[in-house]
């Protein structure tokens, strides 16, 4: 066992905040302390958080698959929580290669590559297929435009892009942005200074035929290269590459998987590679710190816009069980810290796994659904962590040592229009707890004492939890014992088509002497909601 009490010192010296430390030594277990200092406001190097942080990304071959209530239902769900709507990606692979027949009346043929299904496939499409582009009315789409044929035949993009953007009523406010290309730093023989080139001339051809005008030119997303180490080239060197000279991009992409290559898929893989703020931090910082920095400095919002915690190959317990959902709580706070303005969390394509929920029965019993999974509660977490109706957020991570603490973590939301006042704090403890393998009076738990403002006799408290810890698989795939709750709230496709269903529990936590002490259970999130 692991147990530490982490000493959350509001702007005052330890001796005033936190009162006497009590000492626990039950499990025969030494406890850490630590201090740690939150500013009781805004700091100058925190990150005002875009209202539509969280978003989804879908496959664009099989959006249609997508488009029915029960996605619907789930994107309406996340949206009611925002105070702007979000965005759903719908690109990858598929649709960078998509061949678009005017005259076809299928919505799609497969008709090169792994088909049906694979992910290496190549689909023709009928323009019944832009139905699903009118898919999710509260929220905005991202467009991709097709460009892995080199140089790319505009026509076929041009076609295809006016078909999806007619379904979208031709509403730039409908539409957050067209996206040109995906992972290019995978095309043939393809250098940054190619793509760049060949990225302006397709942007070029679309304001063209979209009539585009003025400031509803700055339209464009750039690069989404993918999320390899040794991948050839990133967003710093696409934007290096002239490819925003001309100030018509409104963001940069890049995409994110935690683990990929052959594993054992054991529960030690998941806690030291997966279920780890120090594998999550490392990660960015080597990969994608660069081209973070580069996004911001050239005045571009920084989106991650394909995410998973794991490529492929692995068991549903990794791609789409609570571990996941612990994951993308974790990485998507982080992504906030380090001033990344949008996350999209994978709905992907029905038959993959790697999944939020999955729409539709065509996985089949690779991925059966319909149904909810594990993580899509996480959406909601992060959501409610930006918060609705009260102006922007700024966050900021408390450093708790990740060296020495790689299964803990702690963020501040401070209010960043107002008043600067700390808002709301979110601690996440990512210890593997396998409810499956050990008893629930074996598991873990890490204190957090908090000290809070003067007069402030309790705080609120919400919980991201599962009996079963990382081993949860969700109502709609594990029964009943399988649970995940948000503030005690869960979604459902078997019970509540996505809406949601179950009281929302608010715990009350009592400040004794000036500090609210809050039990984390590991493999658990909690927000403290402080005003
Ligand atoms: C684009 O042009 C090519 C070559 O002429 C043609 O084969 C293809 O059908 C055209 N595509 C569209 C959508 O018009
Ligand atoms: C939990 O334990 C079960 C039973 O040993 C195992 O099958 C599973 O892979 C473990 N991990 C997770 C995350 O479910
Ligand atoms: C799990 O959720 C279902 C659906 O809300 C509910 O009926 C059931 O009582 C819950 N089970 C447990 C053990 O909490």
């Amino acid at each position: 066992m692991h147990p530490a009490i982490y000493i959350l010192s509001i702007g005052l010296p330890l001796a005033q905040a936190a009162g006497p430390l009590q000492s626990n030594d039950n499990n025969n277990v030494k406890r850490a302390t630590q201090t740690l200092k939150i500013d009781a406001t805004k700091p100058t190097d925190s990150f005002t958080v875009p209202a539509d942080f969280v978003g989804f990304g879908i496959e664009s071959a099989f959006l249609n698959n997508f488009h029915n209530d029960f996605s619907a239902n789930l994107v309406s769900s996340l949206r009611q929580r925002m105070s702007q709507p979000p965005v759903i990606r719908v690109g990858g692979t598929s649709g960078d290669k998509f061949i678009f027949d005017p005259d076809q009346k299928e919505v799609k043929k497969c008709v090169a590559g792994d088909c049906p299904q694979g992910s290496d496939a190549t689909y023709r499409l009928g323009p019944s297929f832009c139905e699903g582009y009118k898919a999710f009315p509260d929220a905005r789409i991202s467009i991709q435009a097709p460009m892995q044929e080199s140089p790319t035949p505009l026509n076929n993009t041009l076609a295809f892009v006016r078909c999806a953007w007619d379904a979208r009523g031709g509403d730039a406010s409908k539409v957050a942005a067209i996206a040109l290309g995906n992972e290019p730093n995978f095309y043939k023989d393809t250098t940054a200074a190619d793509y760049a080139k060949d990225a302006i001339r397709v942007q070029k051809a679309i304001i063209d035929e979209l009539g585009l005008q003025g400031d509803g030119r700055r339209f464009f997303e750039v690069a989404n290269t993918a999320s390899s180490q040794d991948a050839k080239f990133g967003v710093a060197d696409v934007l290096k590459a002239g490819i925003n000279e001309n100030k018509l991009s409104n963001s940069a992409a890049d995409h994110y998987y935690q683990i990929s290559g052959k594993h054992d898929w054991t529960d030690d893989e998941m806690q030291t590679q997966m279920l780890s703020h120090r594998a999550i931090t490392e990660r960015l910082q080597n990969r994608y710190a660069a081209s973070i920095a580069a996004s911001r400095a050239a005045g571009l919002p920084y989106i991650m816009s394909e995410t998973a915690a794991v490529l492929g190959g692995a068991p549903l317990s990794f791609m789409s069980g609570f571990g996941y959902g612990l994951w993308a709580v974790d990485f998507g706070l982080a992504c906030m810290a380090r001033g990344v303005s949008r996350v999209m969390n994978l709905a992907g394509r029905p038959v993959a796994g790697r999944t939020f929920w999955v729409p539709d029965p065509t996985g089949g019993d690779k991925s059966p659904g319909p149904q909810v999974r594990a993580p899509y509660p996480a959406a909601i977490f992060l959501a409610d962590f930006v918060g609705k109706g009260e102006g922007l957020g700024a966050v900021k991570e408390l450093d708790l040592g990740a060296a020495d603490h790689p299964y803990l973590s702690a963020y501040a939301m401070y209010d960043a229009q107002q008043n600067g006042k700390l808002e709301r704090v979110a601690l996440v403890n990512l210890r593997l707890y396998n409810g499956t393998r050990i008893s629930s009076d074996q598991r873990g738990a890490e204190t957090f004492r908090v000290p809070v403002s003067q007069g402030v006799q309790s705080v609120k408290v919400r919980r991201l939890h599962a009996d079963r810890g990382a081993a949860a698989m969700g109502y709609d795939f594990g029964g009943a014992e399988h649970n995940v709750t948000w503030a005690g709230q869960q979604w459902s496709y078997s019970i509540d088509q996505g809406k949601g269903h179950g009281t929302v529990v608010d715990e009350e936590v009592k400040v004794q002497d000036g500090v609210a002490a809050v039990n984390i259970p590991d493999s658990e999130a909690v927000i403290i909601f402080l005003r």
